[in-house]
């Protein structure tokens, strides 16, 4: 089941979104993203569909190409190797990782113009190069978002898993102590 970071609804549920997007997600080398983790406490794959999703939502509201903007969200990151490992590219990963995406985007599907903006210039201002489109600032701030979104729930998660954890020792404290009484 597949849904987007603080959404409930199941993507394949919006039907405009989805027809966009669907032939992306059955390649095997989109699924493969499943495999990277992206960030911190979520994949590659899940934070691509998190960027493709508020990115078609914010574009078709402001009446830009939300088409564009659903398959670069979820292209934009499309490298396949973990940034902490990868020697070659490890000190120059923010700006480095979109032209790799791009190339990769650009060997395995069709895209156009406007998504090669969308996905080379995705981590602007760390890039060079001014975006050439509206889109493309739109990009930028909902990779940014999702990012922050992705890391505070991964820490809200360890937070009440720890306090779950003194609840439950807590418990055990009060039970033996009731049976020492
Ligand atoms: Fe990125
Ligand atoms: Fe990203």
């Amino acid at each position: 089941m597949l849904k987007a970071i603080l959404s409930r609804k199941e993507l394949s549920e919006n039907s405009e979104f989805y027809s966009y997007i669907g032939d992306l997600l059955n390649c095997r080398d989109i699924r493969e993203l499943e495999n990277f983790a992206h960030h911190i406490g979520t994949s590659r794959l899940q934070h691509s569909l998190n960027v493709s999703y508020y990115n078609f939502l914010l574009c078709r509201f402001l009446r830009l190409d939300a088409k564009a903007a659903a398959r670069a969200g979820l292209l934009h990151d499309l490298f396949y190797y973990d940034r902490k490992t990868h020697e070659r590219i490890r000190n120059r990963h923010p700006a480095e990782h979109a032209n790799v995406a791009l190339y990769n985007a650009s060997m395995r599907f069709s895209i156009t113009e406007l998504e090669g903006d969308m996905i080379v210039n995705h981590m602007w201002p760390a890039t060079p190069h001014l975006p050439r489109h509206a889109e493309t600032f739109v990009i930028t701030l909902v990779d940014k978002f999702c990012a922050s979104a992705e890391l505070s729930s991964y820490l809200w998660r360890r937070f009440c898993e720890k306090i779950k954890k003194s609840e439950k020792s807590a418990m055990t404290k009060l039970r033996k102590f009731r049976q020492r009484i």
